[in-house]
């Protein structure tokens, strides 16, 4: 018996194991499970996928989505939950699901995956919540609280730079630090500060030339040692290189089974001395902190699971993931009074999900077109395929849409359900363009010609292009929904739920316009994150492009009327609160996403003309008016300065601009942000430039500059415009030029003296 570092008693310990016990620790037992040690009383610890909906299989095991697992509540996937920017119901969610994963005795839910949509083209992008950082870290946190609340840890992944499918195994995210850290590890940073996940899953991919599996700086460096991660790193599936090399970087635990085989090389290595056991012993230690983790259980659940009462968690996700794009005239919400002919395979036979490691079996499915019969009073409901979803028959296609323009021409309004097929989007590849199939829009198209009245509604993981946006009154954006998403859409339709969603991702016009256009592309082994930071609406915004539909849009059955904003700050050191009144102007009650981004002009650094840095919802009864305190983390204005390798806040007038998207703002105020007192070293390799504003080094320079000599380039004394014409020049060289004056005996200690700073 020995003690953890709580106090609590636990039955096992590293120092229990033999040297091979703990070698075997560090792969897993079989394809979802952790290895037990019998003697030593240790259990394994049972993992199942995540993120939406449990995916534990019972019998034939795989991590591509093709053998059944038990039934379990599909939720929305992320796509759809990250645009209801709401992290009290993303909790909610993890909280079920964390639920379904106690009582079916799994320890681990693999997710949630917070990697950034850095390309709408990515074949996950459906399960992953946005293109930014502060989004996609907030919702993740709450995903964490809410799974781990039940007893059962999570598995934040996928750790990092994952952002792509086509070759996930072997290419490199070729990406600088800055943008790594601002944009691409900033959600997981996040994570792990505020919601302690239990795992961390690292990715498949290389960072910059390392695998994520054996990268140092990644998994100890960053993780541990920056940000204090205490949990246990666990290998994608598959994703480990070169064991050894994992285990002395920080990967604790390989999975799934490998038959022993990379367990033998641990233990060789530790036994010819090429492997510190003390590696081993950490990493076992983890293990067995995460099996007493599972142990404990507290906030467990017994059985059995209540299906209906969790379908209705994910109908009402579900509706509140719903991004109403367009709503022309009012069209929407239906009256129960008028016709409507519903057109499209999709509202029969849903949507809900994507494929790969992440496929649930739901417990029950809602389709659209039943939900819609039952919200329609005694008006006529007809219901038309309008195209074959699979498959290659233009005959059969030529008769369907026939058929549904008919229904359409004789309804007063037609509500067309097109998207993307399964085959579309799927974990294990990517996507080439961003077109729906060309039937779904020339049906579209036949429509509107005898129905001007028409809805879309659309099914999809990650963006699609919207040609007909301009033509068509009212669009919906149902992404995917999970076992729900057919009611939910009803709701939507009808306004028994009135749509409060907005875009966690920017619908460009066209492909070509996106950030990661010329470089999503595997490489000659590289993928070329060449947009640096200017990912999503940075980029969007930067360029000065026309989107479709911009970051942060959506739509509701009222409208919002924003005040004058206030800005304040407690201290220098202190978060930063952003205060505005907002008032619901229509005649439904609703829900207002209130999103506050911050710039800073004259910044030294390269910056987005914008950037997300706090956002809140505002539910408001019709003709009342509230007020929205948000908080603005002080440390997330901060950039990263990858001469100095820290966080720095720089100080000046930022600015707030209090926005319904975006593109919509609505209220801008200031603040002055003190900066950290960061100065930096002045080496015989810094600039001109950067000598001369340097506090000590600064004024010793200018003294000497200022100066009038005799001859030389220095004759002109005036050290602002030597600097001006020669700034770029590092202090070796513009020293050499500036001979006697500053001879290495008089140089050297002035930029010494800037290391006592
Ligand atoms: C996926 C992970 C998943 C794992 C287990 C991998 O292929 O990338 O997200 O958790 O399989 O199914």
């Amino acid at each position: 018996m020995t003690h953890d570092s709580t106090g609590a008693t636990s039955a096992f310990s590293v120092d229990d194991l033999t040297l091979e016990e703990k070698a075997s620790l560090t792969s897993g037992g079989s394809f979802w499970a952790t290895k037990s040690v019998e003697r030593a009383h240790i259990p394994e610890v049972l993992m199942a996928d995540g993120p939406h909906g449990l995916r534990l299989q019972a019998g034939a095991e795989d991590n591509l989505g093709l053998a059944e697992s038990i039934p379990a509540t599909c939720y929305p996937p992320a796509a759809g939950l990250g645009s209801s920017w709401d992290a009290g119901l993303v909790e909610a969610i993890g909280a079920a699901l964390g639920a379904e994963a106690s009582i079916a005795g799994v320890g681990v839910v693999l997710g949630p995956g917070i990697n950034i949509k850095r390309s709408a083209l990515c074949g996950r992008n459906f399960e992953y919540f946005s293109e930014d950082p502060i989004v996609s870290g907030i919702l993740g946190t709450a995903s964490v609280r809410g799974i781990q609340s039940r007893g059962v840890g999570a598995s934040l992944k996928h750790f990092a730079a994952n952002n792509k499918e086509d070759d996930r195994l072997r290419s490199s995210s070729e990406v600088a630090e800055r943008p790594l850290r601002e944009i691409y590890l900033r959600p997981f940073h996040r994570v792990v500060t505020d919601a302690a996940p239990w795992t961390v899953m690292c990715s498949y991919n290389r960072i910059n030339g390392v695998y994520s599996s054996e990268n140092p700086w990644l998994l100890t460096k960053v993780l541990r040692d920056e940000w204090g991660f205490e949990g246990l790193v666990v290998s994608d599936w598959g994703a480990v290189n070169d064991r050894v090399a994992g285990l002395v970087a920080g990967m604790d635990l390989e999975m799934p089974e490998t038959g022993g085989v990379t367990d033998a090389q641990i233990l060789a290595a530790v036994q010819d001395g090429s492997l510190d056991e003390a590696s081993l012993d950490q990493a076992t230690d983890r293990l067995l902190g995460l099996v007493r983790k599972v142990q404990d259980g507290t906030g467990a659940v017994e059985g059995p699971l209540d299906v209906e009462a969790h379908h209705d968690v994910a109908r009402d996700a579900a509706s509140r993931s719903i991004v109403l794009l367009k709503n022309d005239d009012r069209l929407l919400p239906l009256s129960p009074d008028v016709s409507v002919a519903v057109i499209g395979a999709f509202a029969e036979t849903p949507r809900f999900q994507g494929g790969g490691s992440s496929k649930t079996n739901p417990t029950r499915m809602d389709n659209a077109i039943d939900a819609i019969r039952g919200h329609a009073g005694g008006a006529g409901v007809t219901f038309s395929a309008g195209f074959l979803v699979e498959g290659n028959d233009p005959e059969k296609d030529a008769d369907l849409r026939h058929e549904a323009v008919a229904a359409a021409a004789s309804a007063h309004v037609a509500v067309v359900f097109i998207g993307l097929t399964d085959e579309a989007e799927s974990e294990g590849y990517d996507r080439v363009h961003l077109d729906l199939a060309s039937k779904q829009l020339e049906l579209l198209d036949a429509v509107l010609e005898v129905n001007p009245r028409t809805v879309v509604v659309l099914s999809n993981g990650s963006v699609v292009a919207l040609p007909f946006k301009e033509r068509v009154p009212a669009i919906v954006e149902a992404w995917l929904l999970g076992q729900a998403g057919g009611s939910a859409i009803a709701d939507v339709l009808y306004g028994a739920v009135n749509p409060s969603a907005k875009l966690a991702e920017t619908i460009p016009i066209r492909l070509q316009d996106s950030p990661a256009y010329l470089d999503f592309d595997v490489d000659d082994g590289v993928v070329r994150y060449s947009e640096g930071l200017f990912v999503g609406y940075r980029w969007y915004d930067a360029r000065g492009l026309e989107v479709a539909y911009p970051f942060g849009h959506g739509l509701s059955y009222t409208s919002f009327d924003y005040g004058q904003a206030t800005v304040a700050s407690a201290s220098a050191s202190r978060d930063i609160k952003v205060r505005v009144t907002i008032t619901n102007a229509g005649d439904r009650d609703g829900r207002e996403i209130v999103q506050v981004y911050t710039s800073l002009p004259g910044s030294s650094v390269q910056r987005p003309p914008r950037e997300l840095k706090a956002f809140a919802i505002a539910e408001i009864s019709a003709g009342e008016s509230r007020e929205v305190v948000l908080s603005v983390r002080r440390d997330d204005l901060a950039y990263w300065n990858s001469a100095a390798q820290r966080w720095v806040v720089e100080a000046g007038e930022y600015i707030f601009d209090v926005a319904a998207s975006s593109r919509d703002i609505r209220s801008t105020v200031s603040l002055h942000v003190e900066g950290d007192a960061y100065v930096p070293t002045i080496s015989h390799q810094s600039t001109l430039a950067e000598a001369i504003v340097h506090p000590t080094v600064g004024p010793a320079l200018r003294a000497i500059l200022d100066e009038e000599t005799p001859s030389g380039f220095l004759a002109m004394g005036d050290a602002d415009k030597i600097a001006s014409i020669m700034g770029d020049f590092p202090l070796v060289r513009f020293a050499r030029i500036a001979g006697e004056a500053l001879r290495p005996e008089v140089l050297d200690p002035i930029i010494h003296s800037s290391r006592s700073e």
